[in-house]
């Protein structure tokens, strides 16, 4: 393997670690504590456990402010969670370089540290309440709530695909609907909580969930390589195909991919769909399994969608999606999984080592990763040119036998795959857009890649 190039740091101010750490990680845990003292007061029962909790978080606070050193994990946290001793060893691996402390280290590996960590606060309480609690479910409960327009536009356009998938459709037109509803789940990931927290509003977030947005965010896409994955899963002959879907974020995110499997399933693309989740609450707004079982109670909830519930128009259109979903469910043809690696801070070239979600994944005609952490443990969070390829800066995943489709808004600092001088050029337009810094452009959330490697190298 050839050398790679330094992973983005804490400390660098031309990289959106810089705020991230400075501003979003103190906000994203400050409304954690908020939301704690809610919990709390709704049952006196949790005041002690959960003020310990909350002193903790408290405590990673100050850690922050005083850019303190990294721990390692306690031998007591291992044996509650095992992926700790994994993270203890990329901590000592990254400690023979330099010592890492929270606002000069490697922001991929801190920034999944950071969310164990916080898990280990809930999971090793002597109070079982908090064992399974998710500190951030009233916020993605609370944000699904206000895509309630979004969510009904992709149930009236899937009202209109049963009817175009009732007729015989030649492969130019399936090919024009896969795009569209890829298309869909691609700008479903620009609904991203912990947004939330810098300077995205929810107004933003809103405006690119309708039809009229993502036409208009069209040119948007830089690199776009859905047709060679089209290929690839066409070039199957096989009848029974398997399409596996690393999931992003909950709630909307998850509404939009769920749509684009219904699209795949009907259309017979594919006959399975495994959707695989994180088992951890992480990065404020991945997919846990609950989420999807909270989505599908929620669709059909009176009280969740009320302003909709007034047409029955509207209700007939949701609860068709709805059951749709939960009968391929109930038939196996969407399969919820979960496994520790995704929550480990291990980049993916890695996922050949895991030899029994690589043997699993290895049964899928196309492996879809979704969101930009997914990108950047799959580049690596490491400084590659703009200009290398894909397929390079996933090292090892390149020639794993692995189909991948990346589809990525982009919202850190690690883009491939560019031609050349157009970086400079986005550099250029984001500053004259009246933002001080033109390298944030990447961090915006208003671009997208659609990346593939058919793992055949
Ligand atoms: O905006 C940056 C960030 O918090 C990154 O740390 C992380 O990669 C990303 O957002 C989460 O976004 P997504 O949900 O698309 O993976
Ligand atoms: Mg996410």
């Amino acid at each position: 393997m050839t050398q790679l190039p330094l992973p983005y740091y804490n400390d660098d101010p031309n990289s959106f670690a810089y705020p991230t750490v400075h501003k979003r990680w103190p906000t994203i845990i400050e409304g954690c504590i908020k939301d704690m003292k809610n919990e709390i007061e709704s049952d006196p029962k949790l005041e002690s456990s959960g003020s310990d909790i909350i002193n903790k978080l408290q405590e990673l606070l100050v850690a922050f402010k005083n850019d303190e050193e990294v721990q390692l994990f306690s031998d007591a946290a291992i044996k509650l969670n095992p992926s700790l001793a994994r993270y203890n060893d990329s901590l000592v691996e990254l400690n023979k370089t330099k010592k890492v402390t929270w606002l000069t280290g490697p922001w991929l590996n801190l920034e999944c540290y950071l969310y164990q960590i916080i898990n280990q606060y809930f999971i090793s309480s002597e109070e079982s309440y908090w064992h399974d609690f998710d500190v951030f479910e009233n916020l993605k409960n609370q944000t699904f709530q206000q895509s309630e327009l979004g969510v009904l536009e992709l149930c009236k356009r899937y009202e209109v695909l049963t009817t175009q998938l009732s007729k015989d459709l030649d492969n130019d037109t399936l090919r024009l609907l896969f795009s569209e509803f890829i298309d869909i789940s691609l700008w479903g990931n620009a609904t991203d909580l912990s947004l939330l927290a810098g300077n995205v509003t929810l107004e933003d977030i809103q405006s690119v969930q309708g039809e009229a947005n993502r036409k208009k965010n069209e040119e948007n896409i830089l690199v776009n390589d859905l047709s060679k994955a089209w290929e690839h899963l066409l070039k199957s002959e096989s009848k029974e195909k398997r399409l596996d879907i690393v999931l992003d974020n909950s709630g909307f995110e998850l509404f939009a991919d769920l749509i684009f499997g219904l699209f795949a399933l009907d259309s017979g693309l594919v006959s399975e769909i495994y959707l695989h989740c994180k088992d951890i609450p992480w990065f404020v707004s991945d997919v846990m399994p609950k989420d999807f079982h909270i989505l599908l109670k929620q669709l059909i909830d009176p009280e969740f969608y009320g302003s909709l519930s007034s047409s029955k128009e509207n209700l007939q259109a949701i609860s068709t999606v709805q059951k749709r979903i939960a009968n391929y469910h109930k038939s196996d043809k969407i399969v919820i999984k979960s496994h520790p690696f995704w929550t480990l801070d291990d980049k993916y070239w890695t996922i050949p080592k895991f030899d029994d979600l690589y043997k699993e994944l290895l049964k899928s005609n196309l492996v879809i990763f979704k969101g930009d952490l997914n990108y950047r443990k799959l580049t690596g969070d490491v400084q590659w040119e703009t200009t290398t390829p894909f397929t390079t800066s996933i090292q090892q995943l390149a020639s794993s036998k692995l189909p991948i489709l990346s589809l990525r808004t982009c919202k850190a600092d690690v883009v491939v795959g560019l031609p050349k001088g157009l970086n400079e050029e986005l550099i250029e337009k984001y500053k004259s857009m009246g933002n001080e810094k033109g390298e944030f452009w990447s961090s915006s959330g208003k671009w997208a890649v659609i990346s593939f490697s058919d793992g055949q190298n």
